[in-house]
């Protein structure tokens, strides 16, 4: 008899090696033409309260008024729905990211721009971001700000309850930061205005686009 065990039995390799990708008559190149844009990714790192969705928010209005396609992915959002089950531990955040760069994926497959504002703090997970959606989709973008500037400014008040010890894993306190070391963008929030810091940003894509 076969039970439950058996159909429980086949590895993760071998499940995936009876999975055939079928071709769509609408490919990326499609949508790319008929949008008249490119599609790729916009991934803005940095420490909780950097200001990384502020600014995301701010070039995705730039882009979409003119006439651009876009899509936000943005930290407290994605976990609250696809990455609920996730938490802080590395390897969770390694999950969270991997998944998120999936989803980013499918969306420039869908001919987005997508921008996806997520504290990363892990190198080996962005570096694994641009193995998903490939080196030419992605422009890594890093929102420095200092950890006392995001400390000051607490605007979720999640330092204040890390420095509390009411908060276990907290990026900068009690979780390490790994900044980029060549960032494609890199802006100095604490010297540079929120509009300077969108223009530098949409400049520097509009030859990708
Ligand atoms: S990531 O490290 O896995 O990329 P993500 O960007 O999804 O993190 O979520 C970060 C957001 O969750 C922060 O902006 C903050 O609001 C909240 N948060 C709650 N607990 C923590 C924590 N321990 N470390 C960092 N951010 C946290």
């Amino acid at each position: 008899m076969v039970g439950l065990g058996s159909s429980f039995s086949a590895t993760k390799d071998n499940m995936s090696t009876h999975i055939i990708p079928h071709n769509y008559q609408v490919s990326k190149e499609d949508r790319v033409k008929s949008n008249k844009h490119n599609a790729f990714l916009l991934w803005f790192t940095g420490l909780s309260g950097s200001g990384k969705s502020t600014i995301a928010n701010l070039v995705e209005k730039a882009l979409f008024e003119k006439g651009i396609k876009t899509y936000s992915l943005d930290g407290d959002n994605i976990r609250k729905g696809i990455n609920k089950d996730l938490g802080f531990a590395p390897e969770d955040r390694t999950e969270n990211i991997r998944r998120i760069a999936e989803v980013a994926n499918l969306m420039i497959d869908a001919g987005l721009v997508v921008l996806a504002a997520f504290v990363s703090p892990y190198k080996k997970d962005r570096d694994n971001i641009r193995t998903i959606v490939k080196d030419v989709n992605f422009v890594e973008i890093y929102i420095n700000t200092s950890l006392e500037e995001c400390e000051r400014r607490d605007v979720k008040g999640l330092y204040k309850k890390a420095r509390a010890g009411e908060i276990k894993n907290m990026t900068g306190i009690s979780a390490p930061y790994e900044a980029p070391e060549q960032p494609d963008i890199e802006i100095k929030t604490e010297e540079t205005s929120i509009d300077d810091a969108v223009q530098q940003i949409v400049i520097h894509i509009e030859s990708k686009l």
